[in-house]
């Protein structure tokens, strides 16, 4: 990983700029597969003048459903370090479509063989939490118990905590539970790695996040929560007959709880995010009429440093080299 070491976090946040540059303009248009199709394609192109051997481990989906960026797939010039690959062009492709906050585009590297494979699992049960509360949590206990010992670490009454929490129907009973405790709420329809990443930003007003969400959303939050500090503790919880079925049949432990460190065993790590659509977590992309504006958050494992970046393009130039039209 010695290249990687050198440059690779910094290359990797022109892809996810790529992503949002491009998807920004499907805002509010009420078309998620468009959205989500112009980012895959300025996501892939961008990858490949990165001299990374990589493969996705976590992308679209599977190949003949996703015609690129499918698991499997190879990115890079395959000239640098073999590393595993997550990405999510689009993560909150509904968030995108009807204009909402933090529509964001995410991408994480790892070392090859030290990213956790999802295989057929689609949802987990995660709880989130601040690096001062990584020692109290406890996946199995109750809602007002976690809670109470939270607020506790953080020097905090329950009552000035703020819980991220996917408004599914699925999280009724969690939602009574937070609210029977006393602690407040931000219900958000999608987007539950920005979730994870506000709950462990000590600058954000989130503190906990709590909920079942995307397993693949799981192991991209790892990636940065791996070098923000704080913990991630999770279960499979899958939702559908088809999923149960598929766990069941790959002989997966839907009782296991995974750290961090279980989905990411590796530092070196390093994790990319561009806002798309705007909101508190990070700006979103802002069309100048001769460019964009992009903010990003750049993530590298080993080191600890965390990067925000305002980048401005321009394209005047930018349109003389990229086949992708983002003017
Ligand atoms: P997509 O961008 O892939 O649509 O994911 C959005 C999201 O809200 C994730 O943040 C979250 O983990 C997952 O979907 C929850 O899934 P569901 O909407 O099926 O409950």
């Amino acid at each position: 990983m010695e290249q990687a070491n050198r440059n690779l976090a910094l290359d990797l946040v022109r892809v996810t700029e790529a992503a949002a540059m491009a998807s920004g303009r499907w805002l509010g248009k009420g078309q998620r597969k468009a959205g989500d199709k112009a980012a895959v394609d300025a996501m892939r192109f961008s990858f490949n003048s990165l001299d990374i051997d990589g493969t996705i481990i976590i992308g679209e989906g599977e190949k003949d459903k996703a015609p690129m960026l499918y698991n499997g797939e190879k990115v890079g010039t395959g000239k640098g370090p073999k590393v595993d690959v997550a990405v999510d062009p689009v993560e909150g492709t509904n968030l995108l479509a009807l204009g909402r906050p933090n529509a964001i585009s995410v991408v994480g590297l790892a070392p090859q063989g030290s990213m956790y494979d999802p295989g057929p699992s689609y949802y987990m049960q995660k709880l989130v939490v601040p690096e001062e509360a990584k020692e109290v949590i406890d996946l199995d206990a109750p809602v007002a118990d976690n809670l109470k010992k939270i607020a506790r670490a953080l020097g905090k009454d329950v009552d000035d905590l703020v819980v991220f929490v996917l408004d599914k129907p699925r999280h009724a009973q969690l939602i009574e539970e937070i609210r029977k405790a006393g602690a407040r709420i931000q219900l958000h329809t999608d987007g539950d790695v920005a979730g994870s990443l506000m709950a462990v930003d000590p600058t954000s007003e989130v503190d906990v996040m709590m909920g079942t969400g995307g397993t693949p959303e799981g192991v991209l939050s790892a990636c940065a929560i791996k070098a923000l500090g704080g913990e991630m503790l999770c279960r499979l919880d899958p939702q559908k007959e088809e999923e149960k079925k598929a766990l069941a049949e790959g002989g997966y432990d839907l009782k296991r709880i995974f750290t961090v460190d279980d989905l990411i065993k590796s530092d070196d790590v390093f994790f990319a995010a561009t806002g798309i659509s705007g909101g508190t977590f990070l700006r979103g992309v802002k069309y100048t009429g001769k460019g964009a504006i992009t903010h990003s958050l750049v993530i590298r494992g080993k080191t600890g440093t965390i990067r925000r970046i305002e980048a401005e393009h321009n394209w005047e130039k930018l349109m003389k080299i990229s086949p992708i039209k983002y003017d």
